[in-house]
Order: C-alpha cells, then structure tokens, then sequence
C-alpha cells in the first residue's frame, strides 16, 4: 500500500466510507509519530474530482458497471497535476484509453501505470509506444499464494467432498462485518485455513 510504503497522505473517494482504511491510516499515522515522523494523514473527499485535482497519485479500483465506464475520461484527465501518476488495476473502460492516450502525448510528464486495458488483451493505438505508459498483461493478482488459493478453492466449489460453500453470491455482508468472524464457509480464501480447507502453504 503506498500510504505505507512512500508514507503518503491518502485522500480517497468510494460511494461508501471506508473506515477500515481510516483506521488503518489513522493507526499508521500514530506509529510514525511515536516514531518521530511526521505522521500521514487521510481524507474523504466529497467527489472523485476533488482527488483528480489534488492527488499525485491516483490509483482506481472501482468496480465495471454503468457509472464507472470511462470515469476517467478527458475532462476528468485535465483535471489532474500535469505531473500525476495514474494507476488503473480495476477494469480497463474504467478509463477512455483514447483520451489516454492523447493526454500522455500532449503531457510527457503525466505517467500512468496499466494492468487492464479497454480492448484486453489489445491497447488502443500508440499506447504501446508511450515512453510515460508502464503497461503489464493483468497480473495484479498473479501471487503464488493468491493463485495457489483461487484455484484450490474454485476446484473445492466444483467437487464438493463435504466443504462448507457459501450458495448465495448476492450476499455477501457477513463476510465483510468487521466485528465478527466470517461465515464457516468458502469462498473466501481469507478464513479457508480456520475452515480446514488445504488451501496453499505459503
Ligand atoms: N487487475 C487484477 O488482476 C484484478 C484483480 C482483482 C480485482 N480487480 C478489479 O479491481 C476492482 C476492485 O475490486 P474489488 O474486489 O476491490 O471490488 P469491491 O467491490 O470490493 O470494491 C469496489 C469499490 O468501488 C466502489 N465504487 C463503485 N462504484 C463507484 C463509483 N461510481 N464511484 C466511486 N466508487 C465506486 C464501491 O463502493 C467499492 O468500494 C474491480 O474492478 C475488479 O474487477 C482487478
């Protein structure tokens, strides 16, 4: 997480509060302090412009659906620091790869960082040849051990032998109450080890 990493300011904008994410920031904050550094800070702005105008770096992770097809579109580009970072690991028509593409020309220093693309697995003409595009083909989550896990408990979804599986993917709040364990069932590789599922070793 680059709150922790670059020790930066977040400043964050979701439909929802994310007050796990405050507390996490909130937490780090205090340990720079007792450290004697300066610690980081976070905010909720009131609109995604509000975070184009004043981050250095904006990473998306949005989900695709209606109201965030091309929600960074070349308005929105314009809105940001001529010297911003933009990451987009979510989906790639999340951003209009065309307007990118005309806004990395025009400022050589605006850089942005690509794992999905809008026509995956193509890229819109001349991103490939952008010296300020770091692209790479959709391995966001490609870690041994979240690979190793998504397919042991696909394949456990498929051949049930007696493991407990979640049946209704419409509800999902149980597993994301941040006051009481989750259910004893799958999907989730996060409490696959206190359900005894032979989930990775690593
Ligand atoms: N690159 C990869 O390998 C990879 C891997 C996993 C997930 N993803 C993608 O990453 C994205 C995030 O995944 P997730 O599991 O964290 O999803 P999630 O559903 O947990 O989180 C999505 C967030 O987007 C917010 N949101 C929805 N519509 C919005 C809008 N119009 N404006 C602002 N915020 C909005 C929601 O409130 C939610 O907090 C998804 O697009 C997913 O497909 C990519």
């Amino acid at each position: 997480m680059m709150v922790e990493g670059f020790k930066m300011n977040l400043i964050y904008f979701d439909l929802y509060q994310s007050t796990r994410l405050e507390k996490f920031v909130t937490a780090y904050g205090e340990f720079l302090k007792a450290n004697g550094e300066q610690p980081v800070t976070w905010k909720r702005a009131s609109s995604m412009d509000e975070v184009l105008q004043q981050a250095d770096v904006i990473s998306l992770h949005p989900i695709l659906d209606k109201t965030t097809y091309h929600l960074v579109n070349k308005e929105r580009l314009a809105l940001m620091k001529k010297e911003a970072i933009l990451i987009n690991c979510s989906r790639g028509p999340v951003i209009d790869e065309v307007a990118l593409v005309e806004h990395l020309k025009h400022n050589p220093m605006f850089r942005v960082g690509l794992d999905v693309f809008e026509d995956e697995p193509y890229m819109k003409p001349g991103l490939g040849d952008m010296k300020n595009a770091i692209v790479v083909p959709h391995i966001a989550s490609a870690s041994k051990w979240t690979r190793e896990g998504m397919a042991t408990l696909a394949a456990l979804n498929v051949l049930i032998k007696g493991y407990p599986v979640w049946s209704d993917p419409n509800r999902v709040e149980p597993f994301l109450n941040e006051n009481a364990r989750p259910p004893a069932a799958a999907p989730s590789i996060v409490n696959a080890k206190a359900l005894g599922l032979p989930v990775s070793k690593l």
